[in-house]
């Protein structure tokens, strides 16, 4: 140091905010848990906290103001292909039409993982599962005018039949288009008197009597239960009282032979025979076509039980039944 230089002013901390001045307070202090504990637990250190969660909160909100308005103003020209291909998907699934599509889809996977599992365990042969019909032996001329399986969910099942008062010991339950055989092991589960399942696909017809075979006789309240490969419009109508259940099984074509010979069924002896629809892929004409039988009337629900379907089941549910 030179004779009479003067002594340089000690630097003055520059201010902080209160955060960073309570971390540099605390380093300055002997450190300890407790102390920081301490510190950070008075009132004072409290309020900074909350300051600096406030300028953080207000940070954040610029951010993703500002990124929004330069994220508009891009055109897709601008934008990675990667980028514009997931801003097209978002887009798309944002419409209105498509919402109430992913919904179904996403009640669809919800109803597989949460009630349908427990049935599955019990079956030989997995029922879950899409099958084209174009991959399976079918000897029909009315294979142009069947659906592709795909087997019934436990609630609209259970659902359908909590809609019918009357005792099933007298009925008989015919699975029109059986598949695997879901819904006939879903009804032998309910006291019918019978249960008969009609399958034109030969691959369906033998994984359906396999699972019959081997499901637990312990489970099922009727024992009597089978599955016919034959078409649907051969199937003599049963004369006991009946459940029918069409779950998206063929088109208007083979629906209405079905229907005819039910009809002269019932003529021949009036009787209770319930038509249970699900997922009926005319449904905008089904009132319509079963209006013009004359001896089917639609099962009205209370506005609770259909709030409770379209909320939780993927699938659309029709019940009829005979006028007696
Ligand atoms: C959507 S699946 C329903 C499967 C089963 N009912 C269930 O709920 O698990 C429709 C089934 O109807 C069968 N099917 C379509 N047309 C038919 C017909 N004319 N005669 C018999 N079965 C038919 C298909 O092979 C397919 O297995």
């Amino acid at each position: 140091m030179q004779p009479g230089q003067q002594l340089a002013e000690p630097a003055t901390p520059k201010p902080t905010s209160g955060l960073m001045a309570r971390i540099r307070e605390m380093r300055s202090k002997p450190a300890g848990l407790s102390h920081i504990l301490n510190s950070l637990l008075t009132k004072q250190s409290g309020q900074s906290w909350l300051n600096t969660g406030r300028q953080l909160g207000r940070r954040g909100l610029r951010f993703g103001r500002n990124s929004f308005t330069r994220a508009s103003q891009f055109t897709s020209d601008e934008l990675s292909p990667r980028a514009a291909k997931a801003a097209r998907k978002v887009r798309y699934h944002a419409r209105p039409e498509n919402l109430g599509k992913d919904y179904r889809h996403f009640l669809h996977l919800t109803q597989e993982i949460a009630y349908d599992r427990a049935i599955e365990k019990l079956f030989f042969v997995p029922a879950r599962g899409y099958i084209p019909l174009d991959k399976l032996t079918i000897d029909s001329p009315n294979r142009q005018f069947g659906h592709d399986y795909h087997p019934v969910h436990r609630l609209s099942f259970d659902w359908a039949m909590a809609q019918i008062p009357d005792p099933l010991r007298d009925f008989t339950f015919v699975d029109y288009g059986a598949g695997r055989g879901r819904a006939l092991l879903l009804a032998a589960q309910y006291p019918f008197r019978k249960i008969v399942g009609v399958e034109f696909a030969r691959e369906l017809q033998d994984d359906a009597m396999m699972n019959i075979a081997q499901f637990p006789r312990s489970l099922m309240k009727c024992r009597d239960v089978d599955c016919l490969l034959m078409d649907a419009v051969d199937f003599p109508v049963p004369e006991t009282k009946g459940v029918f259940l069409f779950n998206d099984s063929f088109d208007r074509e083979v629906l209405e032979t079905v229907l005819a010979r039910t009809i002269s069924s019932y003529r021949a002896n009036p009787r209770r025979i319930y038509l249970v629809f699900v997922r009926p892929p005319q449904a905008e004409e089904l009132d319509d076509l079963m209006e013009r039988t004359v001896i089917f009337e639609p099962i009205y629900h209370s506005t609770s039980e259909k709030m409770r379907m379209q909320i939780l089941s993927p699938d659309q549910v029709q019940i009829f039944r005979t006028l007696v």
